[in-house]
């Protein structure tokens, strides 16, 4: 039985980071005329009541989106992902927060096609009712695992696979790189984002040198580090790792994220981010 749910962290500084590089590389496919395919092995529940009590708990939204949102951001990608918030809260109030199917459906074109998946039972409920008249959307109730053997290679032959995890399981890992084996041999194409949050540093190198062992043309990994202090509670870093990334990405990421970092750190001296490619090292 899970029992992580994503209401209680949605709109914090990971969900913001995830959700720029879900932007960025949905507006780089869309440059392309011919269709493509959207994959979220774990989608949620597709968007969040900022009022509802599991926001309300810890409030992680405002050492996130909120500080986006009381801001006037000028790069042009933190503006596009405010802009997009803001469709959702056209009172001016911040009251929904968008997850990342609602992210995927306000910006695919009639052609393009998204399918989400979701395991959870209720998050399942709100996720499919909400989207089940949505033109081009399919959720279905099933592990991402599965949904990954199941649904690629898409016949669109191009598209992003945003896999978000909760790692609640220690098998989540171990899971991750092994679906990631066999969807590339399924989709060698496909653009793969992959979120990772930094619980503890050794299981982070070990998923990077994962990550680097992948059989992979091109890589894009991406970290941001708030420099909190290592006893403050809570995630303090976390990461993107992305395969086949659009050619436009580590420089969109570095006209935005020196911007965000100084919007999300607390501490500006400690705080840093990385835009680099992870090289598999030999021995
Ligand atoms: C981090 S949240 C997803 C948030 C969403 N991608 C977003 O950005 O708005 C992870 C979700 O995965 C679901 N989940 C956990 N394990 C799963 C599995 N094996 N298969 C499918 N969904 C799973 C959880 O119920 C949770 O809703």
């Amino acid at each position: 039985m899970l029992s992580y749910r994503h209401g209680f962290h949605a709109g914090n500084f990971a969900d913001v980071l995830k959700h720029l590089v879900q932007i960025a590389i949905l507006q780089y496919l869309k440059k392309k005329a011919t269709p493509f395919y959207y994959h979220d092995t774990h989608a949620g529940s597709g968007s969040y009541n900022v009022s509802h009590p599991y926001m309300q708990k810890n409030r992680e939204y405002l050492g996130g989106i909120t500080r986006i949102w009381e801001s006037k951001p000028v790069s042009p990608l933190l503006k596009e992902y405010l802009a997009l918030v803001r469709q959702l809260n056209p009172t001016g109030e911040l009251l929904c927060y968008p997850g990342s199917p609602e992210i995927a459906v306000r910006l695919l074109r009639h052609m393009d096609r998204a399918w989400f998946g979701e395991k959870h039972t209720t998050d399942f409920r709100i996720l499919s009712t909400h989207y089940r008249k949505q033109p081009g959307v399919h959720c279905e109730m099933m592990d991402a695992w599965q949904g990954v053997k199941a649904k690629l290679p898409p016949k669109e032959h191009r598209g992003l696979i945003l896999i978000d995890p909760s790692y609640e399981l220690e098998s989540d890992y171990r899971q991750l790189t092994r679906a990631l084996e066999d969807a590339l041999q399924r989709f060698a194409l496909g653009t793969y984002a992959i979120w990772y949050p930094v619980i503890d540093e050794r299981t982070t190198d070990k998923l990077l040198r994962r990550f680097a062992a992948l059989p992979v043309r091109d890589n894009l990994h991406i970290h941001l580090d708030l420099g909190k202090e290592k006893s403050e509670p809570g995630m303090h870093a976390c990461g993107m790792f992305i395969i086949n990334p659009p050619f436009t990405l580590a420089d969109t990421m570095k006209q935005t994220l020196p911007e965000l970092l100084s919007l999300l750190a607390d501490n500006k001296k400690t705080g840093r981010f990385l835009i680099e490619k992870l090289k598999v090292e030999n021995g």
